[in-house]
């Protein structure tokens, strides 16, 4: 049955421009919305850019503009642009520097404050700009040797940590402990995967203390409306963006028509969507998240790839080669979502020969010019074959089941059965030995029905994934309708006929240059 679908991405970072583990989240929570708008949901896909705090201000400062001047910058040049190499079909785009965002965070803010969630304090800790985050000692390594040796460096970054003592404002973190307990209990579903749930649980139980939300030091974030020589903590007023973007404070009905949201999130930014987030939204007695996936990190080199260890890789250097279909299906079906996953171009090329040009590019390639050949372009509206037309449904549902549980890459080996048995059942038939024989003109129609039906359904099944390939592939077997109309959810469900037209190869053979083969982490 329809439901309704709001699914969020981090907002990024606009200190620096996108990495593939950027893109990474993106693609994910893009093949999620389509599938889910696709199946008929009241779907929502939101994603930003997140442009307060230290790092921001002190990155820009290092280029001599101003914080805005610098997130203006990179958002026009870089985080929106991703979106286009990514093909992400997002509903909307939110900016915490957005007036819409920024009036919502200071309401949400008084209100806790009125309602005694908020008191001042003073804190002293270790804080790593890089994560934007007070870290306890456990977070922290001290090298004995190397460039930062004596110093405490964040896990994460690896860089040293700075001391900061500031009067603050404390949110009551603290009295929502066993709350959050509770929901991890009655809901196991809310923190995914496993062993993300048992990470925040532990750390829970160890005790929540009160959060300081507020800085003085410097000045680029939302003010405190009640106190307007802090600013807020650039955490607390990033995870406002998932209700700020729906309307929260201001449209109360598109609020409560969006609202709760799956969270997808690298798993290093769990703990702010599981604890503080939920923590927060009951104190203003809203409703919790319907969940909060943790996934993986990509590897380079067996290490988390990032800007700041010089192991990135913009999104462009592979779909300038591979193409944006072959880098969404490469990341979702290569990698288990929830599990690390190492990067090698190697990898991804011997993918994309195999599974893409020769597994489902020259399957739909085949069977058009075989419907050409041998009916002229006409598809056989004859009977067709159980055993394919039986595979077609249990690959539907079991892909749309896995799809439900956030197991984007069991739903992609799911449709991979359907590529694989169509290519074995074009071997096992050979057409071109039925087309000899005009006494098994009958049979040759039933196969050429049974395979133009086949590779519809793979084109259904695939589009919410690779869009563009599957698009082509759709207008060439002269099915009917959009396929973006097309319910992914009951992708076996439609008649059989149409007239077949000319197909490019959908993935056409790729050489390597030697440098990428050679130096994938450049
Ligand atoms: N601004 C915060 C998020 C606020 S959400 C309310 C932030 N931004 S970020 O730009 O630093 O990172 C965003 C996401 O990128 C995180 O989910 C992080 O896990 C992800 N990744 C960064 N490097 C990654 C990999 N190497 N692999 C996979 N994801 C990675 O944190």
């Amino acid at each position: 049955m329809p439901g309704s679908f709001y699914i969020t991405t981090p907002i990024f970072y606009v200190n620096d421009v996108p990495h593939i583990g950027h893109a990474y989240t993106e693609v994910a929570a893009d093949v999620l919305a389509r599938w889910h708008r696709q199946s008929g949901d009241d779907t929502w896909l939101l994603t930003g850019t997140d442009e307060h705090g230290q790092k921001i201000e002190r990155t820009a400062a290092a280029n001599g503009v101003t914080p805005k001047e610098w997130a203006d910058r990179l958002v026009e040049s870089a985080w929106k642009p991703v979106l286009e190499t990514l093909d992400i079909a997002n509903d909307d785009f939110i900016r915490t520097t957005d007036t819409r965002h920024e009036s919502a965070v200071a309401k949400f803010l008084q209100q806790l404050y009125d309602e005694g969630h908020i008191y001042e304090g003073e804190y002293e800790g270790y804080y790593c700009v890089g994560c934007e985050e007070y870290k306890q000692l456990d977070d922290l390594d001290l090298p004995e040797e190397g460039e930062f040796a004596g110093q405490y460096v964040c896990k994460i970054h690896s860089r040293p940590v700075e001391i900061l003592k500031e009067k603050n404002y404390f949110f009551r973190m603290s009295d929502f402990e066993q709350a959050l307990l509770d929901l991890y209990e009655s809901q196991p579903d809310f923190v995914q995967p496993d062993s993300v749930r048992n990470e925040i649980i532990q750390f829970v139980k160890q005790g929540l203390e009160d959060l300081s939300i507020s800085r003085s030091s410097f000045d680029w974030g939302i003010k405190v409306p009640w106190d307007e020589t802090h600013v807020v903590y650039v955490w607390f007023d990033a995870l406002l963006n998932y209700i700020t973007a729906t309307g929260w404070g201001e449209d109360a009905e598109n609020f409560r028509r969006r609202w709760p949201a799956t969270h997808l999130v690298g798993k290093d930014i769990a703990r702010f969507h599981a604890v503080i987030w939920p923590a927060m939204l009951m104190a203003a007695g809203l409703p919790v998240p319907k969940q909060v996936f943790g996934h993986g990190w990509l590897l380079v080199g067996g290490e988390k790839m990032s800007k700041s260890k010089l192991t990135g890789i913009a999104p462009a250097q592979i779909t300038d080669v591979f193409g944006s279909d072959a880098f969404r299906y490469y990341f979702l079906s290569a990698i288990t979502f929830g599990q690390d996953g190492s990067f090698s171009w190697e990898d991804l090329s011997a993918r994309y020969t195999a599974e893409l040009a020769n597994g489902f590019g020259n399957l739909g390639s085949r069977v058009v010019a075989m419907i050409e050949k041998y009916r002229g372009g006409v598809v056989p509206t004859a009977e067709r074959d159980a055993e394919i037309v039986e595979l077609e449904r249990a690959v539907t549902d079991a892909a749309d089941a896995a799809i439900g549980k956030l197991a984007i890459h069991d739903a992609l080996a799911e449709v991979a059965k359907l590529v694989d048995a169509l290519n074995g059942y074009v071997t096992d038939q050979a057409p071109w030995v039925l087309a000899k024989d005009p006494a098994q003109a009958e049979r040759l129609d039933q196969v050429l029905a049974t395979l133009h039906h086949g590779v519809g359904t793979l084109a259904v099944l695939y589009s919410p994934v690779m869009p563009k390939a599957t698009a082509k592939l759709w207008a060439a077997l002269g099915e009917s309708g959009d396929l973006a109309d097309q319910r992914v959810n009951r992708a076996w469900d439609r008649p059989v006929g149409g007239t077949v037209s000319a197909l490019e190869p959908l993935f056409p053979r790729i050489e390597l240059a030697a440098d990428e083969q050679a130096a994938p982490a450049s």
